[in-house]
């Protein structure tokens, strides 16, 4: 095996020069669409669902904490993705990075890794949506039988156990058809959607606030019960760990670069954007919700609703359900309008097979590989329960986090005279702070999470070797293909 082949790297002038198929997606994003983007991507199941479990089991109230910590080993490597995105405005997101870096076997292993994040998370906040429309369809009088509205094995109320998870399905399948036809339209749906959204967070948090009774703050931060990351500062710790999905997707709007108006100034106000926004509305509704209600009764699948009933306005609580629902759709918009986009690249690299980067004429979205993308996630959100899902969304995410600072140390160095049109501070600082957090909150994730991981990228070497490396367009223009 040749080593070129393996560290074959394109120039970043090259990608840049080339756009990468810009000709074909259309430019239709501006930076509000484009934080609106962000933003849809972030706010979802991590809030809705997930924080209730981290406060009654891991942190208590220090879950505010535990959104702050979270919050700034997000910001490290959103500053990173910045200067990514705004070098490299093309599709792709951190795979492109990475093969103007680390050469063209890391930016498959990203590549595959990422599918991790877009695919797979698209499927685990589909298991969520399920969750609450079963609950809003319930609170109607309609009942989903509980076969099927879970993944097969649940046990379910009555003996049995489930079938499969069909409103998952249903949801994947209504949003693939949406991206098929364009993305301006997505967009457009996306803003509308992201607001309706926004408005209800902020509506809880403010008609929360004066609910709050401050005795259930204290202790912030709840003795140790004696086991690493149950209260106390590991409890924190590990709060972060599991809070850290609820920040996943500011990264999907670098996916976006292509097709944004002006990439090298809308994908810093994007991302860092979108960061900001969440980061505060996180930690003002972990302090309402635990301010509510004593964290130890957090422990349920929509804790929000939960802290509704204490402000005492009966149509709030169904209202609060509606924008949770809404929010997890825009959140499952964007990670498969991303994973479409990523495939875009790889396929226009040769690694993937030409149908991926097939552009509808009319509609200009690669809609053959938006359709497979969504069939192949509906099966998967179909069977696969979402605690499994939602640990390998995070420890595919955070490898992926770690190879894009590294990139940009990388390129710091070997492309020292490229303009920057935006600049992380304090390099090599806070890329290397980027790394050492990821690093800590994989590490904090469970032995049968990283076997998974393992065999995932096992089996994308295999695709890479038979499939990959003989396509490559990098290699055959090397003249490298064996
Ligand atoms: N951050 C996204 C969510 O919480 C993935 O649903």
């Amino acid at each position: 095996m040749d080593s070129s082949g393996l560290m074959g790297r394109k120039s970043v002038d090259d990608i840049v020069e080339s756009g990468e198929g810009e000709q074909q997606l259309s430019k239709s994003l501006g930076a509000l669409s484009i934080t609106a983007m962000g933003i849809g991507a972030i706010i979802g199941a991590g809030i809705f669902v997930l924080t209730g479990t981290a406060a009654a089991q891991y942190a208590g109230p220090g879950i505010m904490l535990s959104f702050v910590l979270g919050g700034i080993a997000c910001a490290f490597v959103g500053l990173c993705y910045s200067e990514m995105a705004a070098l490299i405005p093309v599709a792709g997101s951190s795979y492109t990075y990475t093969y103007a870096t680390l050469g063209e076997f890391f930016a498959w292993l990203i590549g595959w890794d990422l599918i991790l994040e877009y695919a797979m998370g698209a499927a685990t906040v589909a298991v969520g949506w399920s969750g609450y429309m079963t609950s809003i369809l319930k609170s109607v009088g309609i009942v989903i039988p509980a076969q099927f509205a879970n993944a097969p094995g649940t046990p379910i109320e009555g003996g049995g156990t489930a079938l499969f998870n069909l409103p998952a399905v249903l949801i994947v399948a209504l949003i693939t058809i949406l991206l098929m036809r364009g993305t301006k339209e997505s967009a457009r749906f996306n803003n509308v959607m992201v607001a309706v959204k926004l408005t209800v967070v902020i509506a809880f948090i403010v008609l929360g606030w004066s609910h709050v009774n401050a005795a259930n703050w204290s202790p912030l931060i709840p003795e140790n019960d004696g086991t690493f990351g149950h209260f106390g500062t590991s409890g924190v710790l590990r709060g972060a760990g599991v809070v850290f999905f609820a920040f996943i997707g500011f990264d999907a709007v670098s996916t976006a670069a292509q097709e944004a108006r002006r990439p090298q100034k809308d994908m810093p106000i994007g991302i860092l954007g979108s960061l900001a926004v969440c980061t505060i509305l996180y930690v003002l509704v972990a302090a309402v919700l635990t301010g509510l209600v004593p964290y130890k009764e957090l422990n349920v699948p929509d804790p929000i609703a939960k802290g509704v009933d204490v402000i005492g306005i009966g149509w709030f609580a169904l209202l609060i359900k509606l924008g949770a629902l809404t929010g997890l759709t825009t959140v499952i918009l964007v990670l498969l309008y991303g994973q479409s986009r990523i495939f875009f690249t790889m396929a226009q690299d040769g690694l993937l097979p030409k149908m991926f980067s097939h552009v509808h004429p009319t509609y200009q979205t690669p809609y053959r590989s938006q359709a497979l993308i969504g069939a192949a996630v509906a099966v998967v959100a179909a069977l696969v329960p979402i605690h499994i899902l939602g640990e390998m969304v995070s420890i595919g995410t955070l490898a992926a986090f770690i190879l894009v600072c590294g990139s940009v140390l990388y390129l710091r160095r070997a492309e020292r005279h490229m303009k920057r049109p935006f600049r992380a501070p304090a390099v090599p600082v806070v890329p290397i702070l980027g790394i050492l957090s990821c690093l800590l909150l994989m590490i904090g994730l469970p032995l049968d999470t990283w076997l998974r991981l393992v065999i995932w990228m096992a089996i994308g070497l295999v695709v890479y070797f038979f499939y990959g490396r003989k396509h490559s367009v990098l290699r055959r223009k090397e003249g490298n293909l064996a």
